[in-house]
């Protein structure tokens, strides 16, 4: 879906939040020719842009009551192209991102041929430059065909434009292959984002280790299948002096193990995602194969450790892991299931319901969606502030909807959040001054 942006918006009394930028203010918004040239209090007050509203035009927008975010980075996103198009690809996958406030995502290599060469990588970034103004940051795979045995060119791949190394889906098991992917990526500068599974403790396994796996009679899947792995890491991103990520942090050892590194002034950050975040084991009960994801949704503890890790700072960012499956992966038996949920476009409304409710500072929510996984990144972060590149998304806070899989734009609607209440809608993205999304009134202004 294309929108036609004009050259020039004009913002007006909306509420600009932008930790980075220690934002957090009424203030109009002027962009010219995909720059903020004016921000401030009553910045637009006696601003005349061109007349009109086609593409040399100008629109107008009252911001009073609404938000104004920096464009979101997700750091971690499966678009399933090249290889499984029928669950998503690069132009719905990118759509999706833009209607959930996303002007940035790194997509993870786990595709089919898994992009571990640099001639998908350049594949990828010239299709989706092509398809949508948000901007797609390739992953390259760590090891050849993420089978964990060789591993990959990554100066070919960092020189095609892959921002980061990781086998998401796979962990990297063997610790001497691990030292060298680590050194490797180092001598790149490249971050390596581990997927942290002990495969020999989750053979079979199909949901957390617990009282619901025991209930349910489903194989576990211990914490310290992550744990183990996380700890090994710390002690071989210590000795490499790598920088090391972890992906879908989601038990309480691994962010105790995370924090205790950080103090010791490690170059190691950490991911959570949405549904870790809100969601416990209980979730799978009736089988549910909507909750069925790796790593699994784990217990209430496990929950509130990372929510106090997230808030103070131990967990750097919020990633989507964004995992579309069609019914054919997911309206089958538990155990033949494939794991994952989609996340692109519900990850911020989700979101803004636990800062509603207290347990995260909108400051910091907004901090690990914008700053800090472009930081992990190595990408120039969206922010709010006069000659910054026009990349936000306007929010109206207290629109009430439910989730509703088929109005997702995303190709695959394996969400467990059907039917749940949220409060804050995107209702406009803009990448580098241009219009990535828009709900149907603002829409209807800009033509
Ligand atoms: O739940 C998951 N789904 N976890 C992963 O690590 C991979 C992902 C996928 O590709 O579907
Ligand atoms: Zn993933």
């Amino acid at each position: 879906m294309k929108f036609p942006s004009p050259r020039v918006f004009v913002l007006r009394g909306v509420q600009a939040i932008d930790p980075s930028q220690e934002l957090d203010a009424e203030v109009d918004v002027v962009v010219e020719n995909g720059v903020i040239t004016r921000l401030g209090r009553d910045a637009a007050a006696g601003f005349q842009g061109p007349s009109g509203s086609g593409p040399d035009g100008t629109i107008e927008i009252d911001g009073h009551g609404k938000w104004l975010l920096p464009g979101l980075v997700d750091l971690h996103a499966h678009l399933r192209e090249p290889g499984q198009e029928g669950k998503e690809n690069l132009e719905s996958g990118l759509f999706a991102a833009a209607a959930g406030g996303f002007t940035d995502v790194c997509a993870m290599p786990n595709t089919r041929p898994v992009n571990d060469s640099p001639l998908i990588t350049e594949l990828l970034l010239r299709r989706a430059r092509e398809l949508s103004p948000v901007r797609m940051h390739p992953i390259g795979a760590i090891t050849v065909g993420q089978k964990g045995e060789e591993l990959t060119e990554m100066a070919a791949l960092k020189e095609a434009g892959a921002i980061a190394v990781s086998d998401d889906g796979r962990c990297v098991t063997s610790s001497a292959l691990m030292r060298r992917a680590l050194e490797y990526a180092r001598t790149f500068d490249l971050p390596l984002i581990q997927h942290a599974e002990d495969h020999a403790l989750t053979a079979g396994a199909e949901m957390h280790e617990g009282a619901v796996s025991t209930r349910l009679g489903l194989r576990g899947w211990p914490r310290v299948a992550e744990d183990i792995i996380v700890a090994r890491d710390l002690i071989l991103a210590e000795y490499t002096q790598a920088r090391y990520h972890v992906a879908h942090l989601s038990t309480l050892g691994a962010a105790r193990l995370v924090r205790e590194a950080k103090s010791r002034g490690l170059a190691v950050t950490a991911e959570v995602t949405p549904h870790h975040l809100l969601l416990t084991h209980e979730a799978v009960m009736g089988y549910r194969t909507a909750c069925k994801v790796n790593p699994p949704l784990r217990e209430e503890e496990d929950v509130e450790a990372l929510r106090q890790a997230l808030a103070d700072g131990t967990i750097d960012c919020v990633a989507t892991d964004h995992a579309p499956h069609g019914p054919a992966d997911k309206d089958v038996p538990f155990a033949d299931a494939a794991p994952g949920m989609i996340g692109l476009e519900i990850c911020l409304p989700l979101l803004l319901g636990l800062v509603k409710k207290g347990a995260l500072p909108l400051g910091r929510l907004v901090d690990s969606l914008t700053r800090a996984p472009a930081k992990v990144a190595g990408l120039t972060a969206p922010r709010l502030a006069e000659s910054a590149r026009a990349d936000f998304v306007l929010l109206d806070p207290a629109y009430r909807w439910t989730i509703d899989p088929s109005r997702l734009v995303s190709r695959s609607k394996n969400t467990p959040f059907a039917g749940v209440a949220v409060e804050g809608r995107v209702e406009l993205t803009v990448s580098a001054g241009r219009i990535a999304f828009a709900v149907a009134p603002a829409a209807a202004e800009i033509r």
